[in-house]
């Protein structure tokens, strides 16, 4: 390899997707990826622009790389992507003289094209327009993974962007106008993956189940992506309660390759702050809803996103979210202080919370949560679970997997088995993770709740 780059993440998913596949543009230029930004002659820096904190991690990020370049008598070159590259490009260039390339979301794809300019005219490079079809037909449906870590799971991005404009959200402007990829290039790109052993699939998207192309929906779409031979598993995120179809519905009753976990974002149980959000829905809305997922696939664990602290929001409907997430029962959930984020509508607003509110509200969420996420994890022991081994684990001898509920699952089992799904018997729960003892007994399908 003649040249290297080090990719550092922040953010969602989509993000792990994108520096995936931005590793993958470089690679036909001789770019080879190194652990360390130290060793890397380009350092990529993929951003999330959805909370303050996050874009303060940025800056000082950047500050890291300058010294590093300083060091280095310039020999070095600094591109920031992602969503704050796309939301504050001409600031990043203006407070951050060492960057070489800025682009969004959406441009990563013209990677090669980018670097080329910046050698050319010794100019700061910025790239953010919106051109997402483009990007996907300048990318090899091959993602290029390495061929060392045997992996068994992948991220395959299928639709982008939103439409919603929820009143506290930057995404609809750094990920632009919803777009959904064609199913054939899906398809396509999920075969090469199983070619190359991934036997699980999580489908990407910040609306991910709004996808439609021509006449498919996410459902059609998994119903296809399931024939596909290797595949075993599949997963999607990240759903929004007003487009959860019928079809997509049904889908988890008929095909036992969707996975019985599914997270579905409310942000609040009061139906006063859902309509100040712009989320479309009613907290009754969503709890119908739940009960017709649960009517469709009794096994279906349930997790969600909150916000507390939005503008305006006073104690009795912070009530309602608690109530709301006592009624679900979920077997996880973020939650987040609500964070004002320039341009969007909600940070406008004069009736911001207070901080101290806001810690007191997320620390009362996030205990009833916890306590959630513990009882679901408990009622697994004692059950049988098909656990799809990925990694080895930190003691000699031990491998860890994940259930169907994405739990980790650690576990004693021949280093040969890596890779392939085993049989679980539950015996714990530690904090993060289930422990269980690996059976060569027949599937029990047991599950968990
Ligand atoms: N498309 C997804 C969410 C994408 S952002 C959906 O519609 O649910 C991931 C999560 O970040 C959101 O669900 C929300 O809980 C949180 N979030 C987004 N903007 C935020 C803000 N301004 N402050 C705090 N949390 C925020
Ligand atoms: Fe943001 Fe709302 Fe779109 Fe989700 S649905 S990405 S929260 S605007
Ligand atoms: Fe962050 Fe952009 Fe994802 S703002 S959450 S990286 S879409």
């Amino acid at each position: 390899m003649s040249k290297s780059v080090f990719v550092k993440t922040y953010g969602c998913q989509m993000n792990v997707y994108d520096s995936q596949r931005m590793q993958d543009v470089l690679a036909p230029l001789g770019y080879g990826v190194v652990d360390r930004p130290e060793d890397a002659d380009l350092v990529i820096l993929n951003t999330c622009h959805i909370r303050e904190k996050a874009v303060e991690k940025v800056y000082s990020e950047l500050g890291r790389y300058r010294d590093m370049k300083l060091a280095r008598g310039g020999n070095m070159t600094i591109a920031v992507a992602g969503c704050v590259g796309q939301a504050e490009a001409h600031e990043i260039t203006r407070r951050m003289k060492s960057v070489d390339l800025v682009f969004g979301p959406q441009t990563y794809h013209r990677l090669p094209e980018l670097l080329k300019q910046r050698e050319t005219t010794g100019l700061a490079v910025v790239e953010t327009e919106f051109a997402v079809d483009d990007k996907f037909k300048g990318l090899a449906t091959e993602q290029v993974r390495n061929p060392t870590s045997r992996s068994v799971t992948a991220f395959l991005t299928i639709q982008e962007g939103c439409d919603k404009f929820c009143t506290f959200c930057v995404v609809p402007y750094t990920r632009g106008a919803e777009f959904s990829r064609e199913p054939a290039q899906i398809v396509e790109e999920a075969k090469k993956l199983a070619d190359q052993g991934v036997r699980e699939l999580t489908l990407l998207g910040q609306n991910v189940n709004a996808y439609h192309s021509g006449s498919a929906t996410l459902a059609s779409l998994i119903t296809e992506l399931s024939h596909i031979s290797g595949i075993q598993r599949i997963r999607y995120m990240t759903s929004h309660p007003r487009d959860m179809s019928d079809d997509l519905i049904e889908a988890h009753g008929a095909n036992p390759k969707l996975m019985p976990y599914l997270h579905l974002p409310i942000q609040s149980g009061s139906d006063r702050v859902l309509k100040a959000m712009n989320r479309g829905h009613t907290a009754a809305d969503y709890l119908k809803l739940i009960e017709r997922i649960r009517a469709a696939q009794p096994r279906m664990a349930l997790t969600s996103d909150f916000i507390v602290g939005f503008p305006g929001e006073n104690d009795s409907e912070f009530e309602d979210t608690l109530q709301l997430v006592r009624d679900v029962r979920y077997a996880a959930a973020y939650s987040f202080k609500y964070s004002p984020r320039p341009g969007t509508p909600a940070a406008e607003r004069d009736d911001q919370v207070p901080e101290d509110v806001k810690n007191e509200r997320l620390a009362r969420l996030q205990t009833l949560i916890t306590q959630q996420q513990a009882a679901f994890n408990h009622s697994c022991v004692g059950q049988t679970l098909s656990v799809l081994l990925e990694k080895p684990g930190r003691q000699n001898g031990q491998l860890i997997g994940r259930s169907p509920y994405l739990q980790s699952v650690h576990l004693e089992a021949p280093d040969h088995l890596l890779g392939s799904f085993v049989d679980a018997y539950i015996l714990g729960v530690g904090p993060n993770s289930l422990s269980g003892q690996y059976t060569e007994s027949e599937p029990t399908g047991g599950h968990c709740i």
